[in-house]
């Protein structure tokens, strides 16, 4: 029985989730929630503890405590797991003997799933014309499709993605985005792992950052990474002048060369404005909005890189 994913509620919820391996802490106190019909990005640099918190989900590790449930139930406590959450860990391990369809069938049999699903993903995931090699001649990329293919049998009301771009290359990563974007307009609930921000942003409604095991943020994309908004950056002879003027003008300012100023919440106009008022020179002049990369990188720890090249980046 298919589950009905317009009034199932499927949402994800990882409450006070902790995970210790010895006396190392791959997961600490994480809360957050994927909701139906949007796409959560699950956001974190390597080890952050993305895949440990997505394996807690799906009862593939223990918790040392904290929960992690869908719709209030583990996944052991599902009634039909299979049809109601489709998942694609890192290391998907296929039988490399077999052929992807006879790989689907399998599966679909375990799970069952109308054979004719076997077929209906092929075609989705863009191997129809390959469903009848062998899994070991699969590249990278086929095989990640395989992965998706086989999580979508049961038509799942959660879908689960840890990294799923690895492997692919940019005419799939677009697909995927589509695919991603369609699995939540039909009201599925999607968590899409990922370490680089640039392959999710642009699919996301929600993001969830993480490093360290701890959550650093959560909200929508623009929530989470435009808050400073955008800044200037300037060049001039006279900066230690020019910084006091701005900053009582309520700008903040971090020196980034001997005479180079990044301007946090003023624009280059205004910039430009007080250094005429008081006749200071200035060598170069540009607005800098603050790259998702940056923001990403300042939320997970590691330093925002000077402007490459000058002021005017
Ligand atoms: N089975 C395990 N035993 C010991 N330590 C583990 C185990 N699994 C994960 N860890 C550790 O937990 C931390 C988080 O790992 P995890 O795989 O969850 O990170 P991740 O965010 O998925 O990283 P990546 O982007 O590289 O996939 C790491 O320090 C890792 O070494
Ligand atoms: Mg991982």
């Amino acid at each position: 029985m298919r589950p009905d994913i317009s009034s199932a509620i499927a949402a994800v919820e990882i409450a006070s989730l902790t995970k210790r391996f010895g006396t190392a802490t791959a997961v600490d106190a994480l809360s957050f929630t994927a909701e139906s019909g949007r796409v959560t990005g699950f956001l974190g640099p390597n080890g952050a503890g993305k895949s440990t918190t997505l394996r807690a989900l799906l009862g593939l590790v223990r918790p040392t405590s904290g929960t992690a449930t869908f719709d209030g139930r583990t996944y052991e406590q599902l009634e039909e797991p299979a049809s109601r959450v489709g998942v694609v860990l890192e290391d998907t391990a296929f039988h490399p003997g077999r052929t992807g369809r006879d790989h689907l069938r399998v599966l679909a049999a375990a799970g069952g799933h109308p054979d004719a699903r076997v077929d209906e993903m092929l075609v989705l995931v863009g191997l129809a014309d390959d469903g009848g090699r062998r899994v070991k001649g699969y590249s990278l990329g086929m095989r990640q499709r395989l992965a998706i293919a086989a999580a979508l049998l049961g038509d799942p009301s959660v879908l689960i993605l840890d990294e799923p771009a690895n492997g692919l290359d940019p005419p799939g990563i677009r697909w995927l985005r589509d695919l991603v974007r369609g699995q939540a307009k039909e009201g599925r609930a999607v968590l899409v792992s990922s370490h680089l921000l640039a392959e999710v942003a642009q699919v996301v409604d929600d993001v969830v950052v993480i490093a360290g095991g701890r959550l650093r943020a959560r909200g929508t994309l623009a929530e989470v990474l435009g808050h400073e908004g955008g800044g200037a950056a300037v060049r001039s002879p006279d900066s230690d002048r020019l910084a006091s003027l701005l900053t009582a003008q309520g700008a903040k300012i971090s020196r980034t060369g001997p005479d180079e100023l990044l301007v946090g919440g003023m624009p280059a106009a205004r910039v430009g404005e007080v250094a005429a008022a008081e006749r200071l020179v200035l060598h170069a002049l540009g607005d800098r909005s603050r790259s998702l990369e940056d923001a990403f990188l300042e939320l997970t720890g590691e330093p925002a890189a000077p402007p490459p090249g000058g002021p005017s980046a």
